[in-house]
C-alpha cells in the first residue's frame, strides 16, 4: 500500500536523512496534511464535510466515546457539516449473518444522541437504505485490481483479528465500499487512525483512476488524524464490543463497578504511569485520566502506593461521574423505543438524496445517458 500512498503526494519534500523508512515518510506526510486539514476545520468548517461511522456490531463503549464519538462531537460543533454512516451491510463482511441488527443499529442511534450528535447538524444514515451507494461499487471495481486489494493490510489485519481465513469477495472489496460510501455522499474529510489510512488511500486512488478515465466526478477525500489515544479493554487488549473486555455506555454504574473491579493489573503495588511497561494499570490510569482531566502522571503519583485497589476505586468513581450525564440521556431515549429511528428515516432521505445526484453525475460522465 505504501507505493499507493506515496503515489498520491503532491509534492513531496526531501526525505530527513534520519527517515530511511518509506513507511516513515508516508506517516508524516499524513500527519502533515492531516494538520492541514484541522486548520481548514478551524478556519472554513462549512466547506468541508464529515464522513464517519461505524458498523453496528453492538453497542458503543469508552473506547469509541475517547476515540471517535468524542471528535465527532467536536467537528459538529466547530460547523463542520457531518454525514455518520450506519454500515449495515458491513457486519457480514467478518461474521456470518445479521444476528440482532435491529437491536444493534437502535443501540447505536441512542448512543450517538446521548454523547451529542444533534440531527439537526448532522446526518445519521444507514447503508442498507441508500442502493445508489451499492451501484458506485461497479465503476469503482472495474479501476483496481484483485492484486491490489490483495495487497491491503488493513482488511488482511481485520480478517487476522476476526479468526477468518477464508476472506469473502465482500471483506476483500471493503475499501472500495468505504470509498462508495465516502464519495457516494460526497465526505471531503474522514476522521481516521493510523491504521485505517490504507482504506482512504484506496478511495484517493480510486478517485484519480475515475478521473483519468471519465473526466472529474469527485473531490479526493482528506484524512483527519485522531490524536486520541487507544483505550484498552479490561483484560489489557483493545477495548472491543466482541471481546466482552469493554465498558459500555449503556451500562449502569454498578456494572461498570464490577467490570472495573474485575480488571487486570499487575504485582506491583505502587502505582506509575507506564503504558509500554505496565499496559493494565496504565490503562486504568489513562482511563481515569480521560474522565477528569487531571494528567495521568499526576493521577498515579496521588495513588503511590495505595495500589490496585485504591486506583480501581478511582478508576470506577471517575467513570461513572463522568458517563452519568451520557447514561441519563442514553435511559431517555431507549425509553422512546423504535421512533427513535426517526433521526435515521430522515438522514436517509438526506443522504439518499445526495448519493442520488453523485450517481447521476457519474453515470452521465460515463456516456450512459439514454
Ligand atoms: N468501517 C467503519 C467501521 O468499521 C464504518 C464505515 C463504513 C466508515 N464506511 C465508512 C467509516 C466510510 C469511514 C468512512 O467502523
Amino acid at each position: 500500500m505504501t507505493n499507493l500512498i506515496t503515489e498520491s503526494l503532491p509534492s513531496p519534500e526531501p526525505p530527513h536523512p534520519e527517515l530511511s523508512s518509506t513507511v516513515e515518510r508516508s506517516r508524516l506526510e499524513a500527519q502533515r496534511r492531516s494538520d492541514l486539514v484541522a486548520e481548514r476545520v478551524r478556519t472554513e468548517p462549512a466547506s468541508l464535510c464529515v464522513l464517519t461511522g461505524d458498523r453496528p456490531t453492538g453497542p458503543l463503549h469508552l473506547g469509541h466515546l475517547f476515540g471517535s464519538l468524542g471528535n465527532r462531537v467536536r467537528l459538529q460543533q466547530a460547523g463542520v457539516p457531518t454525514m455518520i454512516i450506519i454500515a449495515d451491510y458491513q457486519v457480514i463482511t467478518d461474521r456470518a449473518g445479521t444476528d440482532r441488527i435491529a437491536e444493534h443499529v437502535r443501540d447505536i442511534v441512542c448512543d450517538q444522541l446521548a454523547v451529542g450528535i444533534d440531527p439537526a447538524k448532522s446526518t445519521m444514515f444507514t447503508h442498507s437504505a441508500i442502493p445508489e451507494l451499492n451501484q458506485l461499487l461497479l465503476p469503482f471495481l472495474s479501476l483496481i485490481s484483485i492484486a491490489e486489494l490483495q495487497r491491503n493490510p488493513t482488511v488482511k489485519a481485520e480478517a487476522a483479528a476476526a479468526g477468518i481465513s477464508a476472506i469473502s469477495g465482500l471483506l476483500l472489496t471493503y475499501p472500495v465500499h468505504q470509498a462508495a460510501d465516502i464519495l457516494g455522499v460526497g465526505g471531503t474529510v474522514v476522521p481516521v487512525g493510523l491504521d485505517q489510512l490504507p482504506h482512504l488511500e484506496v478511495t484517493r486512488l480510486l478517485v484519480r483512476r475515475f478521473t483519468e478515465a471519465y473526466g472529474p466526478c469527485f473531490t479526493a477525500p482528506e484524512a483527519l488524524l485522531s490524536e486520541a489515544p487507544v483505550v484498552l479493554g479490561i483484560d489489557g487488549t483493545k477495548m472491543s464490543k466482541s471481546r466482552g473486555n469493554a465498558i459500555e455506555l449503556r451500562h449502569t454504574a454498578d456494572e461498570t463497578a464490577a467490570l472495573i473491579r474485575r480488571a487486570r493489573t499487575d504485582s506491583d503495588r505502587r502505582i506509575t504511569y507506564d503504558p509500554q511497561r505496565r499496559p493494565e494499570v496504565s490503562n486504568l490510569v489513562l482511563i481515569t485520566s480521560l474522565c477528569t482531566g487531571e494528567e495521568p502522571r499526576a493521577i498515579a503519583e496521588r495513588i503511590g502506593d495505595g495500589g490496585a485497589g485504591a486506583l480501581k476505586q478511582l478508576t470506577i468513581a471517575a467513570v461513572n461521574e463522568h458517563l452519568a450525564p451520557i447514561r441519563a440521556r442514553r435511559r431517555e431515549l431507549a425509553a422512546v423505543g423504535d421512533d427513535v429511528l426517526q433521526v435515521v428515516r430522515d438522514g436517509n432521505v438526506v443522504a439518499r438524496a445526495r448519493a442520488t445526484a453523485t450517481l447521476d453525475r457519474v453515470t452521465e460522465a460515463m456516456g450512459m445517458i439514454y
